[in-house]
């Protein structure tokens, strides 16, 4: 089966994409105000099926460029097919086609935590800042995740990664509808009659985030967590480390739903 083959059948298989990605999309960009991207250069590395290579050309840059390196760049040209300033190519972050400088913002989300080397494919990125320009990340943190990392996480590596795609997509669709029932059932009333204790809630921002993006997005999210090969949990500390040896300035982190980070750093106009 392999890496690429997970990735390509993921986004083949979940091509389509809940409607308010331009919001989510957003969302992730925090603080950088994605009006910006107008008359720009991006690219949108690791894009999927394309979900926020044509949520980021709504904003009207003069291109953004998707690259992906599995079968899921079909997806991605097919859901921005209508789209003039967007474009797709197969590549790896790790070795991509263009020169250094060569955009004035790089997105990446929810991939370098799947990489070999997560801090190398952030460098390699980083590289691709013209001077002045941003650089926006969004990772799996390891603050907040300590109960996936300790019941999911053994599920993943040893079982769900490894099985034939059909039983991980069975897998997923079972945990999609406990976790609903769960959120239903418990979390749902929770938060309207006692937010106190909503608050108490084991991951409940986390949760109810996804619940609210709707049953597809939950069982999309549930095969997303249940099938890669590779999968890290960056801290605060070691993304503070990645920027510094970036040379990259401005730097703001937030944690987003109590279990990711968001982080965004500038290429200085004047190095050295
Ligand atoms: C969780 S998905 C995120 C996709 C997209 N950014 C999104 O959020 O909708 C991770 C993606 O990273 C891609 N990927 C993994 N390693 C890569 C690499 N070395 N170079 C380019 N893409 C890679 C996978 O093929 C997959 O489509």
């Amino acid at each position: 089966m392999g890496e690429l083959d997970s990735w390509g059948y993921q986004w083949l298989t979940f091509s389509d994409f809940a409607p308010q990605m331009e919001s989510e999309f957003a969302d992730i960009m925090q603080p950088f105000d994605p009006e910006e991207f107008a008359g720009s250069r991006v690219l949108d590395a690791g894009c999927g099926n394309g979900r926020f290579t044509r949520a980021c050309a709504a904003f009207g840059p003069r291109a953004v460029i998707g690259v992906d390196r599995s079968r899921s760049v079909a997806a991605a040209r097919t859901n921005t097919a209508d789209l003039s300033s967007a474009a797709i190519l197969q590549g790896d972050i790790m070795s991509l086609p263009f020169p250094p400088a060569s955009f004035d913002h790089v997105f990446c989300i929810g991939v370098l935590h799947h990489l070999p080397d997560p801090r190398e494919g952030f460098l390699a990125l980083a590289r691709l800042l013209k001077p002045g320009a941003k650089i926006s990340i969004w990772v799996y943190a390891q603050e907040g995740n300590e109960l996936i990392i300790r019941f999911f996480e053994p599920v993943r590596k040893h079982i769900s990664s490894k099985v034939p795609w059909g039983a991980t997509k069975l897998l997923s669709a079972l945990s999609a509808v406990a976790l609903w029932l769960l959120v239903t059932v418990i979390y749902l009333p929770a938060r309207a009659l006692c937010p106190a204790v909503f608050c108490r809630l084991p991951m409940h921002d986390y949760l109810w985030y996804i619940y609210s993006l709707g049953f597809y997005t939950l069982y999309h999210t549930a095969f997303d967590k249940l099938s890669p090969e590779l999968c890290a949990f960056l801290s605060h500390d070691d993304l503070c480390a990645w920027f510094a040896a970036a040379g990259l300035s401005e730097v703001v982190m937030s944690h987003r739903n109590g279990n990711s980070w968001r982080a965004q750093g500038r290429r200085p106009v004047c190095e050295g």
